[in-house]
């Protein structure tokens, strides 16, 4: 079945570059012992938990546009970014392997959380060539390096920025956002929703808040940032839409243009705590109460400061007359069975770390 961004704009979806990976459209389900206990008439949940095989979660939504671009490039390899735990990056690798291209990451330092080493494990099995750097402008360098050395020239490595978020990524949360407002007019929802999701490298976010827009639908999405403010800004997930939109006119010029945007965000920067993946209070109680209400697993970096904001909110009432709505965005399908058998001492010295205390 064509997914509803692709009958809305047929010639667009013809000329994008595009691999099918996912299995959508992902369920959009109620959670109806979670939202009693808050107090609300009722809450969806977004189910990209299960948005593929055999890792799920947002970034597949992306790696379908940007492997489509690898592969109809003719390059052998991919190369992106991310901190050590990056969930971007494992899923970058489980698709481009998939795929046949080879997969090397640049990877820089986080604090430990309990997720990081098993994302380092599945790294092993997969073979993704990953190289530690001390800072941005080394992982800058060292990626320019690995281009520089491929043995088929530099055209044959497809660099992917951080979190897949480039104009071409972020298309697939363009797509995501028909998804959810077909799924919302089927279900025959009263009042306006509000879309709560995480907000990091702004690719899902922002195509999300462009999606709705070209769907006509009149859903807010309610961003949480991940990341402290000088890398997550209102106006530039309001630029992101603009890039998204542009690259999707260059291909077919029926496509709207794009008005300022950042009306249609609520940017709620009070969940951060201390910093990238620091668990919060808040966000340590979300993921209690996801796990006892809905059986539904949230993450202390990203999922559980948004659901924690979703909370705030029903708890303080700014949801009255609202249909709010959690996007699920971390990857639910269990861990390969064998990840313990890993042998670490494949892997680069920096990263051990991460798996001593394991
Ligand atoms: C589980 C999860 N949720 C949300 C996000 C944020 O998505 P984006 O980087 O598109 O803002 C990420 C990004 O890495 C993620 O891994």
């Amino acid at each position: 079945m064509t997914r509803p961004f692709d009958r809305r704009f047929p010639q667009l979806a013809a000329r994008l570059p595009w691999r099918a990976l996912a299995d959508l459209p992902t369920a959009l389900e109620p959670a109806p012992r979670f939202s009693a206990a808050l107090g609300i008439p009722s809450l969806l949940i977004k189910r990209d938990d299960l948005s593929a095989r055999p890792y799920g979660g947002n970034k597949v939504r992306k790696l379908e546009y940007l492997l489509g671009d690898a592969l109809a490039r003719g390059c052998d390899a991919v190369l992106t970014f991310g901190a050590a735990g990056s969930n971007h990056v494992l899923a970058t690798s489980i698709y481009a392997r998939q795929l046949g291209l080879d997969c090397h990451a640049v990877i820089s330092d986080q604090v430990q959380t309990p997720w990081v080493a098993d994302t380092l494990r599945w790294h092993l099995q997969l073979g993704t060539q990953l190289m530690p750097a001390a800072g941005y402008a080394q992982m800058l360098e060292i990626a320019a390096d690995i281009r520089a050395r491929h043995p088929g020239g530099a055209d044959q490595v497809y660099q992917i920025p951080w979190g897949g978020s480039s104009p071409l990524g972020t298309i697939g949360f363009v797509a995501a956002g028909f998804e959810i407002a077909a799924e919302l007019a089927a279900l025959g929802i009263r009042g306006p929703a509000r879309i709560y999701l995480a907000c990091g490298t702004m690719g899902s976010v922002a195509g999300l808040v462009l999606g709705l827009y070209l769907a006509g639908s009149d859903a807010t999405v309610v961003g949480v940032p991940i990341l402290p403010q000088e890398r997550v800004s209102a106006s530039a997930v309001a630029a992101l839409c603009k890039a998204a939109c542009a690259e999707m006119q260059q291909r077919d010029a029926s496509v709207p243009s794009c008005p300022d945007l950042q009306s249609r965000l609520e940017f709620r920067s009070g969940f951060l705590g201390t910093g990238y993946a620091q668990a919060t209070p808040e966000g340590l109680e979300a993921m209690h109460l996801a796990d006892d209400l809905a059986d539904l697993k949230v993450e202390t970096t990203y999922t559980a400061k948004a659901l924690a904001c979703l909370i705030a909110d029903a708890r303080s009432g700014r949801l009255a007359g609202y249909v709010p709505v959690f996007w699920q965005t971390w990857n639910s399908r269990p861990k390969p069975p064998e990840l313990k058998q890993a042998d670490v001492r494949h892997l680069p010295a920096s990263l051990r770390k991460y798996l001593a205390a394991d």
